[in-house]
């Protein structure tokens, strides 16, 4: 089976056998297959798609490219939680201790920003001393002692998708739904949880553009986990603006910890409390979704929460004083107020253009080998919805490297339409699909 012939295949719109696509896979992990030859081929699937056996061939082949996972030593139920990807989407650094303080296991595997989408381990590593690569054995003893613990993809775990992701980072190909499936069900599937939740965004900023495709990779991926035994449930949640008010690694843990200390914006908080009560149900063991619902806000309310979160982060080696003083993060050298070119209503923001223009501050990769400045990124000073008055502040640009700014200003204001009439407002959840 010659790598050319399978992306031929896909190339001219047909679909490919089950050993195809496992052959192609295990071809690449080894190295036989160059990276040109699978960035190829996942162009020929972005735009000739995958039919449903072929996307579960995919995840599959995904899954069984390196270890599967044996939570056996970790005691009680374990709960997951995925987002396929958004700006200013910092749910998982809230919604995780939150589960894991009122009794849940919560042994993560994150991942790192995509595209124009954070990722949990970019914004983990932002807290100072972090570590994001532990032994099982740590994993596994703090994941039993705190209750959570989060660690990078690691090297034996699906390297399949750790290839595929840096790969498709750079090469336009993320946006396209069985390679979302596949990369997080594949992932999913090698660890060894009870129970997971996936946040599907939909909207200018997230991968999945329309309604109807994101309730379709929702569908997709529940079926596939569903199939391998998991308790699977989907949120559709609306990313059409960014989620809470800052974007970008040190900017979004502080906001998270404001979630925690129940001072956060509405939105976030509003999704992280349905998301982390939605987790609770679903382990069957905390009671119906309204009961969930109450223990959660309790665990912000009583600061349990955020106790887990500085318990995990000392645990992993981090500096746990900044969780409870997160004035004491190092902040970006230079600051830039970007103001509203004329009166009027944030009519709708390109959610994307956020996102590149916090990449374009150094908040994210352009290449595989690029270093992130943490520090960097937006603090939004104006959301769809409100009324500004030109020359307002929409948002402060922050950065390390000022000769970024006017780039940077450049993409914010082409992102942002702003107009006389009043938007409607839009749902923050859109749909569950169990
Ligand atoms: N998150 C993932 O893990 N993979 C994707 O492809 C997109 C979001």
């Amino acid at each position: 089976m010659r790598a050319y012939d399978i992306i031929k295949k896909k190339r001219d719109g047909l679909a490919l056998s089950d050993e195809e696509i496992r052959a192609f896979i295990e071809g690449y992990v080894s190295g036989e297959i160059a990276d040109y030859q699978a960035a190829a081929l996942c162009m020929a699937i972005y735009f000739r798609g995958m039919d449903v056996r072929e996307t579960t061939a995919l995840t599959l082949a995904v899954r069984d490219s390196g270890d599967r996972l044996d939570f056996s030593r970790i005691h009680g139920i374990r709960v997951d939680k995925h987002s396929t990807g958004g700006v200013g989407d910092k749910t998982s650094l809230v919604v995780t201790p939150i589960v894991a303080s009122l009794g849940v296991k919560v042994a993560k595997m994150s991942g790192r920003g995509l595209g124009h989408t954070g990722g949990t381990i970019d914004k983990l590593e932002a807290i100072p001393g972090f570590c994001t690569s532990l032994s099982t054995e740590d994993f596994e003893r703090i994941v039993n002692e705190v209750g959570i613990a989060i660690v990078g993809q690691s090297r034996n775990l699906a390297p399949a998708d750790k290839k595929l992701y840096a790969l498709r980072d750079v090469t336009a190909t993320v946006d396209s739904m069985p390679l979302i499936a596949s990369s997080i069900m594949g992932k999913k599937l090698a660890a060894d949880d009870d129970c997971i939740v996936l946040d599907v965004k939909t909207g200018s900023g997230s991968f999945m553009k329309t309604l109807e495709d994101s309730k379709k990779l929702a569908q997709l991926m529940v079926d596939i986990g569903k199939r391998a035994g998991k308790k699977m449930l989907s949120l559709i949640t609306d990313m059409d603006r960014p989620l809470g008010y800052a974007i970008g690694n040190t900017l979004e843990v502080i906001e998270a910890i404001d979630v925690l200390c129940g001072r956060g914006p509405e939105d976030l908080t509003d999704i992280c409390i349905a998301l982390a009560s939605d987790m609770l149900a679903l382990t069957g063991e905390h009671g119906d979704r309204d009961a969930c619902e109450v223990k959660v806000r309790d665990a912000i309310a009583s600061g349990r929460a955020l106790d887990t979160l500085a318990r995990m982060v000392k645990a992993q080696g981090g500096d746990d004083t900044v969780i409870y003083h997160p004035e004491a993060f190092a902040r970006a050298t230079h600051e830039y107020t970007v103001k509203a070119p004329c009166d009027g209503y944030i009519v709708a923001v390109d959610t994307e253009g956020y996102g590149i223009t916090s990449l374009l501050l150094g908040a994210g990769r352009n290449t595989m080998e690029d270093k992130i400045d943490y520090t960097a990124g937006i603090m939004l000073r104006a959301k769809t919805g409100d009324f500004v008055r030109a020359g307002d502040p929409i948002a402060t640009l922050c950065t390390c490297d000022e000769s970024r700014f006017a780039v940077a200003e450049q993409r914010l204001l082409a992102s942002t339409v702003i107009g006389d009439e009043k938007p409607e407002e839009r749902p923050l959840i859109f749909a569950r699909v169990e």
